[in-house]
């Protein structure tokens, strides 16, 4: 398989598929998401795959999110000649070789066949120079994860608890298994209401699940009377105890004064909440609503892109939920976002292929997005975010 991370075109993935066609060999893996999805559908346990594939509410967030993509269009431009594409961003100093990132995806772990999906995720980091954005509920610790991140950056998601000292332990632990930026998710201290999950009384975590993290921390351990290896049910019930913390903005000095790794503030879709996490001194903004997961009746996330990059001002903008194509990496990018954020798709890559199948997801998005900035005559991610790229449909 062709490195993704050389210079080659990242168009020249149907190339591959073509010419192995010649050879007799079909494609293994779905070419689209609503493939991808079925198939996925297939390979999961029905709790995974509905804690997964479910969100809040009826999921009408959930699904705008989606269909919000279909609100814009890109204006094609001929006679540019754009053989050449340049999809290369700068992150934080970090010379990145796509804007493409893996969104932090909790029980990840648990998508894959052998239970190992985080570092089967991390691996498909390291082959696609895709980074992945590593949850704090991971079924292998951080520092296991960051093992097999290769060469290409990672970054670790905080869930803040209440204990300070743990979150501090957490981050800490982070910037020394190598982690380049620690994001900071906001809008899950509390569980949204999540109708899949609850009517099959399934919450993973609650079951001991994704909490090495925990279990394999000093100061999280030294909270137990006995070691989790000996009464797993009391340190679940610590954790619950403990893990969501209602941050206010008053919090943002002590999280800030965690870390001289870049902080990135994620579920942020408000201007005046871009406005005060800029003046905290946050070095990136995460437009996200969590895919939907957390609350229904909200804005899709796309709704709200251009005015966080306006409110952020120059700051870098990171943006998930509802990525489900090229096209659709494409129409964040021009709306401003400075790098996007894949989910449910790499999860179901996983599912369905492993390391080599999260690959294929997110080789195919990058192909189709190279491939639309080729054929519109779009050679850089400048010309895509100039005025006039976009129109409303
Ligand atoms: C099963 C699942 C678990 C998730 N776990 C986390 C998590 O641990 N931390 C976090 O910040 N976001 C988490 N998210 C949210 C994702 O980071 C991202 O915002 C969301 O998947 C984007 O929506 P989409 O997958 O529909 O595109 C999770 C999402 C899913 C689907």
């Amino acid at each position: 398989m062709a490195d993704m991370s050389s210079r080659e075109q990242y168009g020249d993935y149907q190339l591959e598929i073509y010419f192995n066609g010649l050879f007799g060999v079909l494609p293994t893996m779905p070419m689209d998401f609503p493939a991808l999805q079925a198939r996925a559908e297939a390979a999961l346990p029905p709790s995974v795959l509905s804690y997964v594939a479910g969100g809040a509410g009826d999921e009408a967030t959930q699904r705008s999110n989606v269909s919000a993509f279909g609100g814009w269009g890109l204006v094609p431009r001929m006679m540019v000649g754009a053989a050449k594409r340049d999809l290369e961003v700068d992150l934080f100093g970090l010379r990145l070789p796509s804007p493409l990132f893996m969104a932090p995806i909790g029980v990840i772990g648990l998508c894959a066949q052998d239970g190992h999906g985080d570092l089967a995720t991390a691996r498909a980091a390291a082959k696609s120079g895709v980074p992945m954005v590593a949850s704090t509920l991971t079924v292998d610790p951080m520092e296991q994860v960051a093992a097999e991140f290769g060469d290409t950056p990672g970054f670790f998601q905080l869930y803040t608890p209440t204990d300070r000292a743990l979150a501090e332990s957490l981050v800490h632990r982070a910037e020394a298994a190598g982690f380049k930026g620690i994001v900071v998710t906001l809008d899950t201290w509390i569980t949204g209401w999540r109708p899949r999950d609850l009517a099959a009384s399934n919450f993973p975590q609650l079951r001991g699940h994704a909490l090495a993290n925990y279990t394999s921390d000093p100061v999280f351990r030294a909270r137990l009377a006995k070691p989790p290896e000996e009464d797993m049910r009391a340190a679940v019930l610590e954790w619950a105890g403990i893990f969501g913390n209602p941050l206010t903005w008053e919090d943002l000095p002590w999280l800030r004064s965690m870390t001289s790794l870049p902080l990135i503030l994620k579920g942020i879709c408000a201007p005046e909440d871009v406005r005060r996490a800029k003046d905290g001194g946050v070095d990136a903004i995460y437009c996200s609503n969590h895919g939907g997961r957390q609350a229904n009746g909200g804005l899709p996330a796309l709704q709200a892109l251009p005015e966080v990059v306006a409110a952020a001002d120059g700051l870098p903008v990171l943006f998930d939920s509802g990525i489900r194509s090229g096209a659709d990496v494409i129409k964040a990018l021009a709306l401003g976002a400075t790098a996007v954020g894949v989910g449910r798709p790499y999860a179901y890559g996983l599912a369905v292929g492993g390391t080599d199948g999260i690959v294929h997801v997110l080789r195919s998005l990058l192909a189709e997005a190279d491939l639309i900035m080729a054929v519109d005559g779009y050679p850089t991610l400048a010309d895509l975010r100039a005025e006039g790229a976009l129109r409303r449909l």
